[in-house]
C-alpha cells in the first residue's frame, strides 16, 4: 500500500488501466448532468415570449395591446432569470460542505431530489409566487448538482482522459439548451398551460434518469482515501477501472491518491469547519501554487467564463432578435444559435488534451474578441439594414464557436483539476458559485433598457 512519501509519476501508461469502453461510459455517465443544467437555464428564455405566459403574468390582451408592448416588464423576466441562479449560487456553496460530509454521489442524487421539488412547484404554478419560488428550490437542486458533477468525474475519470469527459459535460449542457429551445419551439403557440408546463415538467425526466443513474455507479474513490476508508477506495476504484482489486494497476493508481492526499494534508493540515474553508485563503498571493492563487484562479476563470457574455445569446436571444424589428422568425435564430453551440463543443474533446488547457483559453478569448468587436460595430453603424442583420447573425455565430470550443469546456475542466485534495471539494464549489454569482449579475441586467445594438 501506499507509503508516506509522494510517488505521482507522469507515465499515466504505467500507473493507470488501460481506458476500456465500459469504464469510459461510467465515467462519462455523470455528463448527464449537464443536460438540466442546460435545460433549465434554456428553456425560460422562449417561455417569457410565450404569448399564454406574458398574457398570465400581465394580464395584457394579445388583440387589444400593439406588438411592443406585449412583453413581460424588465424586472419580471430579470426576476424569473435570475432567480435560479441566485438559488445555484448558494446551492453550490453548501454542495462543497455536503461533499465532503456525505459523499460526491449522495450530494448529487440529494441535489436531484430538491431539483424535483423545484420543479414540481414551478409545474404546478399559476402566477408568478409559486414559478418564482420553484425556480429558487429548483436552483438549489442544479447548484448542488453543477458544483459536485465536476468534482465527481474529475476525480473518476482516467487521467488522460479526463479533459475530454468533463468536456462531455459541457457538451451535455449545450444539448440541455438545444433540447429546451426544442421544447418550447413546440409549445410556444398553445394557448393554455401546457406552453409553459411542458417545458418545465419535462425536466424532471433529467433529474430522475441522473439521479438513478448515480445510485448504481461507483462513488468517487477520492472521497472514501479523504475519509481514510482504503477498502472502500479499492473496491470502487476497482469497478470504475473493470480490474480486479489484486491488480497492479489498481494497488498502483490507489498507492498514488494515497501519497497524495498524505502529501497534501502535510501541505494543508486540516483543522476545524471554519479553518477548513479558510485553507482555501492560505498561501498567499506571491506564491504561485498557493491555495489562495488557486481559488483566484478557479473563481475568476469561471467569472471570466461568464462576462464572455455568452449567455445574453442565450437567455434572452429571442427578445433580442425580436426587436432587431427584421427578423420574421426569432424562434428559429434561436435554434440556429443553440445549434451551433451544440456543434462546436465536441471539437473541444480532441483539441483540449492535445493542445492543453492554457492556449484553448487564450485562442479562444481572441476569437470572441475579434467576433464581439465586428458585432458591436456593425449594429452601431447600420443595424437597422436586414443584410448587415444578417452579418450580425453570422458573426454571433462564430463567437458561439468560438466559446463552445474553448472557454465553455475549458473553465470547467480546470476547475476540476488545480485544487488539492483536502480543499478541493470546496474549491471547486467556490468556483462553481461564482459561475452562478456573475451568470445572475448578467440576467439582472435590464438588456432591455439599451438601444436594440
Ligand atoms: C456556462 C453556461 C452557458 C453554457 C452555454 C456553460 O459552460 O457555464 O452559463 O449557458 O455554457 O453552452
Amino acid at each position: 500500500m501506499a507509503g508516506g512519501g509522494l510517488t505521482a509519476t507522469a507515465d499515466t501508461a504505467r500507473i493507470e488501466a488501460p481506458v476500456t469502453a465500459r469504464a469510459y461510459f461510467m465515467c462519462a455517465f455523470a455528463a448527464f448532468g449537464g443536460i438540466f443544467f442546460g435545460f433549465d437555464s434554456g428553456y425560460i428564455n422562449g417561455v417569457m415570449g410565450m404569448t399564454y405566459v406574458i398574457q398570465l403574468l400581465t394580464g395584457l390582451d394579445p388583440a387589444t395591446t400593439p406588438t411592443a408592448d406585449f412583453t413581460l416588464p424588465a424586472s419580471q423576466k430579470s426576476l424569473i432569470t435570475s432567480i435560479l441562479s441566485a438559488g445555484t449560487f448558494f446551492g453550490a456553496l453548501i454542495a462543497g460542505d455536503l461533499a465532503d460530509f456525505y459523499g460526491r454521489r449522495t450530494t448529487i442524487v440529494l441535489g436531484c431530489i430538491v431539483f424535483i421539488i423545484g420543479v414540481i412547484l414551478q409545474t404546478a404554478s399559476y402566477g408568478l409566487g409559486l414559478l418564482v419560488a420553484g425556480r429558487l428550490i429548483a436552483g438549489f437542486g442544479v447548484g448542488f448538482v453543477s458544483a459536485i458533477i465536476i468534482l465527481y468525474m474529475s476525480e473518476v475519470s482516467p487521467r488522460k482522459v479526463r479533459g475530454a469527459i468533463v468536456s462531455g459535460y459541457q457538451f451535455c449542457i449545450t444539448l440541455g439548451i438545444l433540447l429546451a429551445s426544442c421544447v418550447d419551439y413546440g409549445t410556444q403557440n398553445r394557448m393554455d398551460t401546457g406552453s409553459y408546463r411542458i417545458p418545465i415538467a419535462i425536466q424532471m425526466l433529467w433529474a430522475l434518469i441522473l439521479g438513478t443513474g448515480l445510485v448504481l455507479l461507483p462513488e468517487s474513490p477520492r472521497y472514501f482515501v479523504k475519509r481514510g476508508k482504503l477498502d472502500k477506495a479499492v473496491e470502487v476504484l476497482a469497478r470504475l477501472r473493470g480490474q480486479p482489486r489484486e491488480s497492479d494497476y489498481i494497488q498502483q493508481e490507489l498507492a498514488e491518491i494515497v501519497a497524495n492526499q498524505e502529501y497534501e494534508l502535510q501541505v494543508i493540515p486540516q483543522g476545524g469547519y471554519f479553518s477548513s474553508w479558510a485553507n482555501c485563503f492560505k498561501g498567499g498571493l506571491r506564491n504561485p501554487s498557493s491555495n489562495l492563487r488557486r481559488t483566484i484562479l478557479g473563481t475568476s476563470l469561471q467569472m471570466m467564463q461568464q462576462w464572455t457574455g455568452i449567455n445574453f445569446i442565450f437567455y434572452f436571444g429571442t427578445t433580442f432578435f425580436e426587436e432587431l424589428g427584421t427578423i420574421k422568425n426569432p424562434f428559429l435564430i434561436g435554434l440556429i444559435t443553440t445549434l451551433v453551440n451544440v456543434c462546436s463543443t465536441p471539437i473541444s474533446f480532441w483539441t483540449i488534451e492535445r493542445f492543453g488547457r492554457r492556449p484553448l483559453l487564450i485562442w479562444g478569448a481572441l476569437g470572441m474578441l475579434i467576433c464581439e468587436f465586428i458585432v458591436a460595430i456593425i449594429g452601431v453603424s447600420d443595424g437597422g439594414n436586414p443584410h448587415a442583420v444578417s452579418a450580425m447573425i453570422a458573426f454571433i455565430c462564430i463567437y458561439i464557436f468560438f466559446f463552445a470550443s474553448t472557454w465553455g469546456p475549458g473553465a470547467w475542466v480546470v476547475i476540476g483539476e488545480i485544487f488539492p485534495l483536502p480543499i478541493r471539494s470546496r474549491g471547486v464549489a467556490l468556483s462553481t458559485a461564482s459561475n452562478w454569482l456573475w451568470n445572475c449579475v448578467s440576467e439582472t441586467h435590464d438588456w432591455f433598457s439599451l438601444p436594440s445594438c
